[in-house]
């Protein structure tokens, strides 16, 4: 239709998308091959079909399992390489990717294995796509904090290459302030800070983000509408929300896409955006993701050019790049 070509050519950023979250099942036996790996499914038909999620730890506990195929700078490097190409085929000009040290640290990967394969994408896809990207660290929050300020002092050598802190993982129980310490390093660092919030876990933990950890972005954030002072919070300070509808819909956040606040939450005037979070796991990339809401939501034009202005503002680019951008 004429509204999927105007959404397929749309100029787009991405601001929450988690590089281990991009491994296709063809990619991992080709990568558990490659470092003599056994898989428990017999094909990647198999594993797409143990794709079935209930919930936020369900998908968790099949996400870490297949990132124990990356061991080596270049599967790193072809990891994120696939989902740069990726973008430039789906028009994302701009893209800021998390990565999860800790996955990798206590497998016995070094900082510098996957800054060297990360950072080296990176700068072939500026050169060969003219694309911008930031790297962002995200802590797994359901290990101690130690942990996650471990992983911070492994990755000081490569400060100046990585452009915030992000929190991850299995949210219930495990509540911002527990990282204030690390965020605080990171703060040291010259860090941008963002956190997943509000997803599963209740609004009080997207106010204690803000408060304790002082993000600049809320990674999800959807149940801040059981808030309602937390709604005139997000509001005013126009704090940016990076909403993913698919994975909120695989991970049962919502039942439906028709259920989703996505637009509720846009004409109330909050900083929306609109992210594919772990596209090989979820269904889809941006652009899926962005097609599956307008069948469910029925945007407008307007409404869907204010969401990637949305990302524009919202994101870590230098003001020259986000000028370029609109
Ligand atoms: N890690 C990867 N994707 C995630 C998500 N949606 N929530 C929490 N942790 C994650
Ligand atoms: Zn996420």
């Amino acid at each position: 239709s004429r509204m999927d070509q105007f959404l397929a050519q749309l100029p787009k950023v991405e601001l929450h998308l988690h590089i281990e979250g991009t491994l296709e099942p063809e990619m991992m036996f080709a990568l558990a091959e490659r470092n003599g790996i056994a898989l428990p499914y017999r094909s990647p038909e198999a594993l797409r079909e143990a794709y079935q999620f209930d919930n936020l730890q369900s998908f968790l506990d099949l996400y870490y399992q297949g990132a124990a195929v990356l061991r080596t700078r270049d599967d790193f490097y072809d990891l994120a390489m696939a989902y740069f190409k990726r973008c430039d085929q789906e028009q994302i000009l701009h893209y800021e990717i998390m990565f999860d040290p800790q996955t990798h640290l206590n497998r016995g990967v070094r900082m510098n294995t996957m800054m060297e394969g990360l950072v080296g994408a990176q700068q072939d896809a500026q050169r060969h796509y003219g694309a911008s990207s930031n790297l962002i660290l995200s802590l797994l929050r359901h290990l101690p904090e130690e942990d996650g300020i471990a992983a911070l002092e492994q990755a000081k050598p490569w400060q100046h290459l990585i452009n915030a802190i992000g929190l991850d993982s299995s949210e219930r129980g495990n509540p911002p302030s527990k990282f204030k310490r690390a965020f605080e390093l990171a703060d040291s660092y010259g860090w941008h800070r963002v956190a997943h919030a509000g997803e599963e876990g209740p609004a009080d933990y997207i106010w204690e983000a803000l408060r304790d950890l002082q993000v600049r972005r809320i990674d999800h954030g959807v149940r801040c509408q059981e808030d309602a002072q937390l709604v005139e919070y997000l509001i005013h300070h126009q704090v940016p929300l990076t909403v993913c509808p698919l994975s909120n819909v695989r991970l049962g956040v919502y039942n439906d896409l028709r259920q989703h606040n996505l637009k509720q939450l846009l004409e109330l005037g909050l900083c929306v955006t609109l992210n594919s979070d772990d596209p090989a796991y979820f269904g889809g990339y941006l652009t899926t993701n962005m097609l599956a809401v307008q069948n469910a939501l029925k945007l407008s034009e307007t409404q869907w050019i204010q969401l990637t202005t949305n990302a524009i503002n919202a994101s870590f680019a230098p003001v020259e790049r986000k000028m370029a951008l609109k």
